[in-house]
Order: C-alpha cells, then sequence, then structure tokens
C-alpha cells in the first residue's frame, strides 16, 4: 500500500461536542486528513457531524464497534455506508463480520475488525466463558476476519508485526495506542511511538490525547506525520 505520511496519520476526536470537535478540526487545518469518531461524539451529533467532514474533503473512520444480529448488522452498515465513511469497526464475531461484509457491498466502505479489546487479559476472557487465551482468541479472529473478506483489523502496535504474518499484506492494519517518546502513557498500556508502529507494519495510526490535549495540537500532528515519514525511509 502506497499511502503518503500525511494520509496515515488519524486523529480520534474524543470530545464531548460537535462544537468542540469543530474547532480542533479547524485548528488542525491541513495537517490532519482522517478522524476517528467513536461513541462520545457519535451520540452527540457526531453522526452528522461526519457527514460534513465528509463534504469537507475529509476521510472518516466511524469507531462503533457494532455487534447484533446478521439482519441488524447488515442494515446498519448499509447506513453507515450512505454516509460516506471511510472505515467502520465491528466486533470480530462471524456472523457479525459476515454480516458487515454484505451490508457494504456497492460502497468505498471498508470493515475493520476489533479481535479481542486490548482491555481484556486471560482472566477476563475466563470470566467471560472462553476457555482461550486472548492471543490464541485474537489469532483465530483474525483468520477468521481475512476469510470473511474483512478489509482490517484494530491492533496494538505491539501485536501488528505477528498479525502482519498471519494475515498477509492484503488487510488493512490501524493501531490506536500511540505515544510520542517519552509522553506519558495516560491508560494506554502497550502503548509505542509512530515510528514503531510503522517499523510493526501498521497502516493507519489512531492518535487522541497526544494531539487534542498537546498546547499547539496542529504542531503535535505535524511532529507525528515527520516522524511516520521519516520510518519509512
Ligand atoms: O487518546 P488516545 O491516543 O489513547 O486515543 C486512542 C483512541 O483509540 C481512542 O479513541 C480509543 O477509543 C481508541 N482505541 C484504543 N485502544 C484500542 C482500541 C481503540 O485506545 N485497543
Amino acid at each position: 500500500m502506497t499511502l503518503a505520511a500525511r494520509e496515515r496519520l488519524i486523529v480520534a476526536l474524543d470530545l464531548p461536542s460537535v462544537a468542540a470537535a469543530e474547532t480542533m478540526v479547524q485548528r488542525l487545518g491541513d495537517t490532519v486528513w482522517f478522524y476517528k469518531i467513536g461513541y462520545q461524539l457519535a451520540f452527540a451529533g457526531g453522526l452528522s457531524f461526519a457527514k460534513s467532514l465528509i463534504a469537507a474533503g475529509k476521510q472518516v473512520f466511524l469507531d462503533l464497534k457494532l455487534h447484533d444480529i446478521g439482519r441488524t448488522v447488515q442494515k446498519g452498515v448499509e447506513s453507515v455506508a450512505e454516509l460516506g465513511a471511510t472505515f467502520l469497526t465491528v466486533h470480530a464475531y462471524p456472523q457479525t463480520m459476515k454480516a458487515a461484509v454484505a451490508g457494504k457491498q456497492g460502497s468505498t466502505l471498508r470493515i475493520l475488525a476489533v479481535t479481542v479489546l486490548t482491555s481484556y487479559d486471560d482472566a477476563d476472557l475466563a470470566a467471560a466463558g472462553y476457555d482461550m487465551s486472548v492471543a490464541e482468541l485474537a489469532a483465530a479472529r483474525a483468520s477468521q476476519a481475512r476469510d470473511t473478506g474483512i478489509d482490517g483489523l484494530v491492533c496494538s502496535p505491539a501485536e501488528a508485526a505477528d498479525l502482519r504474518k498471519l494475515i498477509g499484506p492484503g488487510m488493512v492494519l490501524v493501531t490506536p495506542g500511540i505515544r510520542p517518546s517519552g509522553a506519558a502513557p495516560d491508560d494506554q498500556k502497550r502503548s509505542a511511538s509512530a515510528a514503531e508502529a510503522v517499523v510493526a507494519s501498521a497502516d493507519y495510526l489512531v492518535v487522541g490525547r497526544p494531539v487534542l490535549e498537546a498546547r499547539d495540537p496542529k504542531a503535535a500532528a505535524e511532529a507525528l506525520v515527520a516522524e511516520i515519514d521519516e520510518a519509512r525511509h
């Protein structure tokens, strides 16, 4: 995949209102082309805002992590495809993934699967009734995602290199948990720098707080683009 460094940075608009998101998008200007909208903003007018971002030429990743019966997922994905979003997340259950792939047909929407939430450890999986380790379940679901025709996976930078070996070059890998070297990890336990994520074969990097909370968000985003660009050479 040949993407310019700037196309590979996705800023997570984890903000409480459309007004706050609009202010941030304005501050970031031409530095950022791709935005992620998750639960917080989506349920506060963020879906209409997604449409205006797309109309303004930006790309949008809707991080809605869908999971329901097949028909409901398929119909929901058809509606998301109408919005013109680029990426949508679903949980990596076979029925859900199959329905999402059916729902996006004929659109440019790409479906990303979340294998196992990174907040889960082996004990959490056992408590949820699974008789598998996180690593085993994530690998099994990644293979199922590939076989179902899912476009990509969301994973931590620490898993990216191993997952790339498992799924091959055709799927996109999107990694959150990016922290500039020396920055506060916040609640990210397995963070990596932008350069490390690129070297581990991530195609797109999702960054939230290191940009949103920077004194100069545009400068922080520019520094990340430069780091991504540098890591490719
Ligand atoms: O602020 P920060 O850079 O940690 O934001 C990362 C974004 O990526 C958040 O929107 C969060 O929901 C998302 N994310 C994550 N870890 C995952 C999956 C998604 O941090 N495993």
